[in-house]
């Protein structure tokens, strides 16, 4: 195979890999391969990471919280200190093409760990 070939070959693969493909809008996919690490794969939390649990909150708790987080609202202003931690990973996350829906994200956590929810 000539350079020239071999070279058009990895650019190929390049675009093909960036190129939408990697996209995950699963959110159950996205919570057990970017949440829980720091949230508890049980979203009970997780002391070492800083992550607070996440099974005890309402599906408009967390609506509300994720949304703020990706930086759509601005109730919390400070860009300082674990908030901006989180809103980072959240805007990192985007990046790599994992595709964080607030409700839908919300409603998997609630309906998945929130103990309330075997209520309704
Ligand atoms: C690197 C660790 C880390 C990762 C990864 C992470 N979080 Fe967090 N998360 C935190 C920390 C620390 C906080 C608390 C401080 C803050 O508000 O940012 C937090 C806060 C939150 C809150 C608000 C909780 C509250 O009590 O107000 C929600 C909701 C949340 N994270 C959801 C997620 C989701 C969804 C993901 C995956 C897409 C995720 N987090 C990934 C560390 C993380």
């Amino acid at each position: 195979m000539k350079i020239s070939n071999l070279v058009a070959t990895f650019l190929f693969v390049g675009v093909f890999a960036s190129s939408g493909l990697a996209v995950e809008s699963n959110q159950e996919v996205i919570y057990n391969n970017k949440c829980a690490e720091c949230h508890g794969l049980t979203a009970e939390g997780n002391p070492v990471k800083k992550g607070p649990a996440l099974n005890h909150k309402s599906i408009g708790d967390l609506q509300i919280t994720i949304l703020d987080l990706q930086g759509e609202l601005s109730i919390n202003g400070d860009s300082s200190g674990d908030h901006y931690k989180m809103e980072h990973n959240i805007k990192s996350f985007a990046k790599e093409g994992y595709i964080i829906k607030p409700l839908e994200m919300s409603k998997f956590l609630y309906y998945s760990f929130n103990p309330e929810a075997a209520r309704h």
